[in-house]
């Protein structure tokens, strides 16, 4: 058996590593708290899985879905984009149901990238930017996200001869992983600049509706022009809490809606309609849960905040998305750190440099913790801070 040389190019998953390590501490009985991956502890809303299991009953939609997906659920987006950013869209053309944002932002390469073409790509940044990039045979170009810039990137900084071989620049705000916005103002100059290069615009919205003292996300749709040079992937995924559904969204320029269309018509056979109008339901119903989980994640950002400053930690409150972004200790690299915490006292939380070189010195926390490991995971990080202090307490909670 001879396995393609794109296999060998190609990194394990970030959290596929980390889950080994939990997994080993788990063997030897010890509890491991998990401030690791972000996918959120909160349940999906009842009125949405209620009218998941209602469609799971009718017969029709036992069958194969259309890759485009159901029009009720195309015109249920456009609404919502309407009514939460002011974007008109036309449900036809300009928005493409996923199955899921990660599934359409690997997928989408495949429409721009040939091999030798570049995709410029954040670093620190979300790894399926890179990966489909060279599941398509290009290389991705990094473009640093740096603490003094706001974790915005230079644009002007990338020189010419990148510029002429690059075809896709990707975006994402509130950022995963340093937790950064972007304000429309600098989605304005993005527009601009795609335009002076032809390079096609695509921002990860995924966390537009987790922010926090009642900040709304804009949306990079809002840019005038944005349509012309570009596209958002947006999810159900965090807003709804319905990472395990795997829903989401592609909107913005018709030609970009087209092209990852027709990839997807000859890879999958669309999204189990069930699903589809479960996302129908959370897209148009009442969106109070949203303001409520809001207020929980911002408890638990305080939380963490404090504490983590108490261990000498450089960190800033994001104000959207749902992960605390931290500077390591002194005399640690990420990797370093992140294996002591999981050693000293089985706390997991992900090396920066996991999301590229330019997030070595810090570790990233996931908000999505139910809030009793949340007390507990922090209790032992002030466990880990009083044993560096010299104190030397016990580890009776690893027994
Ligand atoms: C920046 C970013 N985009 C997209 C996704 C994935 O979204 P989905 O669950 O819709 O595939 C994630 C998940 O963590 C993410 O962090």
């Amino acid at each position: 058996m001879r396995l393609s040389q794109r296999m060998d190019k190609l990194p394990p998953y970030l959290f596929v590593e980390i889950s080994r390590k939990i997994a080993e501490k788990k063997a030897k009985g010890e509890e491991v708290i998990s401030f690791g991956i972000g996918d959120p502890d909160i349940p999906t809303p009842p009125r949405i899985i209620n009218r998941l299991c209602q469609a799971a009953q009718e017969p029709e939609n036992h069958r194969y879905p259309e890759t485009e997906g159901l029009p009720e659920l195309r015109r249920a987006i456009a609404t919502w984009y309407q009514q939460r950013f002011n974007v008109s869209l036309d449900a036809d053309k300009e928005v493409l149901p996923l199955v899921g944002a990660k599934e359409g932002i690997v997928h989408l390469a495949l429409c721009f990238i040939d091999p030798g073409d570049l995709a410029l790509v954040p670093d620190p940044g979300y790894p399926p930017y890179s990966r489909g990039t060279m599941l398509a045979g290009g290389s991705p170009y990094y473009v640093p996200l740096r603490e003094e810039n706001g974790f915005l990137p230079d644009l002007e900084a990338i020189p010419d001869d990148i510029l002429k071989q690059a075809k896709l620049l990707w975006l994402n705000y509130p950022n995963n992983p340093t937790g950064a916005i972007a304000n429309l103002e600098f989605f304005q100059r993005v527009v601009d600049w795609a335009r002076r290069y032809e390079i096609a615009v695509c921002h990860d919205a995924a966390y537009t509706e987790v922010a926090f003292e009642g900040y709304q996300p804009p949306s990079f749709m809002q840019a005038e022009g944005a349509k012309e040079v570009g596209v958002e992937f947006h999810s159900l995924s965090k807003g709804y809490n319905m990472t395990g559904w795997r829903i989401g969204m592609m909107v913005g320029n018709a030609a970009m809606v087209d092209a990852l269309s027709r990839v997807k018509s000859n890879l999958d056979s669309g999204i189990p309609q069930a699903i589809q109008y479960a996302a129908v339901e959370a897209l148009t119903g009442p969106q109070d849960s949203i303001r409520e989980q809001n207020a929980r994640y911002q408890r638990r950002r305080d939380l963490v905040i404090d504490k983590l400053k108490s261990m000498g930690l450089g960190v800033t409150p994001p104000k959207g998305g749902l992960y605390i972004w931290a500077r390591v200790p002194q005399g640690y690299t990420s990797v370093e750190f992140t294996d002591d915490l999981l050693e000293q006292v089985g706390v997991v939380v992900t090396p920066g440099v996991g999301y590229g070189e330019n997030g070595e010195g810090y570790v990233r926390l996931s908000l999505t913790i139910p809030d009793a490991s949340l007390v507990k995971g922090l209790s032992r990080l002030a466990e880990w801070r009083d044993r560096k202090a010299g104190l030397g307490k016990t580890r009776a909670y690893l027994t």
